[in-house]
């Protein structure tokens, strides 16, 4: 019995409504899965049905305060309610069947263990009854418990049946694995590796929802080693497996650009919930495939691949799907700038370099910041003292500079329309020009970011250009 999962008010009302519209109910699912697992309440509640769902959708509606509106799938047999912040969701329990011609399933009506059979993970497959006469009685065949004692994902059928049902779920596999620290069963993994070339039917959008879920967790190497190791990966982030391997030419080599990406992700993701700098972490490399070239003298070398790699988020975010907004320029500026402060801490840190990287990054130095230190993996404690002693000498400056030249959020201290009144000039590239020689005299530090040091630098580099104050 499992009556404590349903301490929730709306159980109840729902088994009510079940019992007078003479249909067997429970509640199934990721809830089961997340109360036996003591996560937080979960606001997705799946509903099952054996019968119509839609008529339980539209009754529990009914009985809610402001009849909340309920969408039908009419093709699908399901219904969904917003409630409070309830997010419910009916379905009537279905048989999956497939005709030995055709790989095409014929969905009909089934019983609540067909129902449970064709879901994807025994963990997820458990379920409570609803109704009052079994009010809490807890239906688990596939040992969905026993599996989650163990930590294991297995699929309730063989996997290959349950993988071509919904490709989409070989990922899910790797995303739970990622998020619950459980293991894959060995079969079920497997067949991960086998049937990986199904995911090309699964649409961009729902691959997405399980990178990002599997980028969120506390350590994403989990998740994306499972999609190296099932070759998922190559399918979806070609240009990540492309940064696999160590070469060795005459004696020479270099890191596994990959185990390492792997790594700056998990140290980043220690720092950082963001999204956003957790891609960017995965893809700060990503243009080391492309640019590595062999040199005698010093060995392999990566010449210009963050300008490389930042081009190629584009084309990426573009195949995935990924929004083409202010996330991906942010994500394209920090691999881009990925190893500004890196080669900024390890010479003598001028005023003049940490005045450019500020304003370079503009709001996201802190982030970038975070990058740079996440990206030290050096095994050698020497090394990794020294670079982390750099980047603090880079903060401190940061900070110093940043009182005295407020570079951050620049604006020019003179700005273009008091230029074009001093000259009466209309707006033309002589402003331009003299913007920029304002700019890159402070950030040079040749006059200090200041009013009146600004306007006697132009008027002097004006009339070098034959301008006249009228
Ligand atoms: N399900 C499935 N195959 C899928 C997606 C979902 O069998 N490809 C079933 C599982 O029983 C799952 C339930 O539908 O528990 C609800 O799916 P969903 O809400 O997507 O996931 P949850 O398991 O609730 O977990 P999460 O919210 O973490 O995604």
């Amino acid at each position: 019995m499992l009556e404590e999962a349903l301490k929730h008010p709306i159980f109840k009302k729902i088994g009510k409504l079940a019992d007078d519209l003479g249909l067997e109910c429970y509640v199934i699912g990721g809830y089961v899965r997340d109360y036996l697992l003591n996560r937080t309440f979960k606001n997705d509640i799946d509903i099952v049905t054996l019968g119509n769902a839609i008529d339980l959708a539209e009754s529990l509606s009914k009985e809610l305060d402001g009849a909340p509106k309920v969408s039908v799938f009419k093709n699908f047999g399901t219904a969904m309610l917003k409630y409070d912040d309830l997010e419910i969701e009916f379905v009537g329990a279905r048989k999956e069947s497939y005709s030995s011609d055709s790989r095409k399933p014929y969905v009909t009506d089934g019983t609540l263990e067909d129902d449970q059979n064709r879901r994807d993970f025994t963990i997820n497959a458990m379920a409570i009854c609803l109704n009052s006469e079994r009010y809490g009685v807890f239906v688990d065949p596939f040992g969905g418990q026993q599996h989650l004692d163990q930590k294991l994902l297995i699929t309730p059928l063989e996997p290959e049946l349950t993988f071509s049902d919904d490709p989409l779920r070989m990922l899910r596999a790797i995303r739970f694995a990622a998020q619950l620290n459980f293991e894959i069963d060995p079969k079920t993994l497997e067949a991960i590796r086998t049937q990986r070339k199904r995911l090309e039917i699964v649409s961009s959008e729902r691959i997405v929802i399980e990178l990002n879920k599997i980028l969120l967790t506390e350590k994403p190497s989990v998740g994306l080693g499972l999609l190296e190791k099932t070759q998922l990966l190559e399918l979806i982030l070609p240009e990540l497996s492309a940064l696999k391997g160590i070469e060795e030419i005459e004696g020479m080599t270099h890191k596994d650009n990959f185990w390492h990406t792997l790594e700056v992700v998990d140290n980043l993701a220690a720092e950082s919930d963001d999204l956003w700098l957790r891609w960017a972490a995965l893809l700060h490399d990503i243009g080391k495939a492309p640019t590595k070239r062999f040199d005698e003298k010093s060995g392999f070398t990566f010449h210009g691949h963050e300008f490389v790699g930042s081009k190629m988020v584009y084309r990426l975010f573009k195949r995935l799907k990924l929004p083409l907004n202010e996330s991906m320029k942010f994500v394209q500026k920090m691999v881009l700038m990925s190893s500004r402060p890196i080669v900024i801490s390890e010479q003598f840190v001028t005023d003049s370099a940490v005045r450019r990287l500020i304003f370079d990054a503009g709001d996201h130095l802190d982030n970038l910041m975070l990058l740079c230190e996440a990206d030290i993996t050096t095994k050698n404690p020497n090394k990794q003292r020294r670079y982390k002693d750099n980047f603090k000498r880079v903060r401190a400056k940061v900070v110093e500079v940043e009182e005295r030249d407020r570079i951050r959020n620049f604006q020019p201290p003179v700005d273009g329309d008091e230029i074009m009144r001093i000259f009466n000039l209309k707006p033309g590239k002589e402003i331009g020009i003299l913007k920029e020689a304002i700019k890159e005299a402070i950030l040079e530090g040749i006059i200090a970011n200041d009013y009146h040091e600004a306007k006697s630098f132009m008027l002097g580099k004006a009339e070098t250009m034959g301008l006249k104050p009228v």
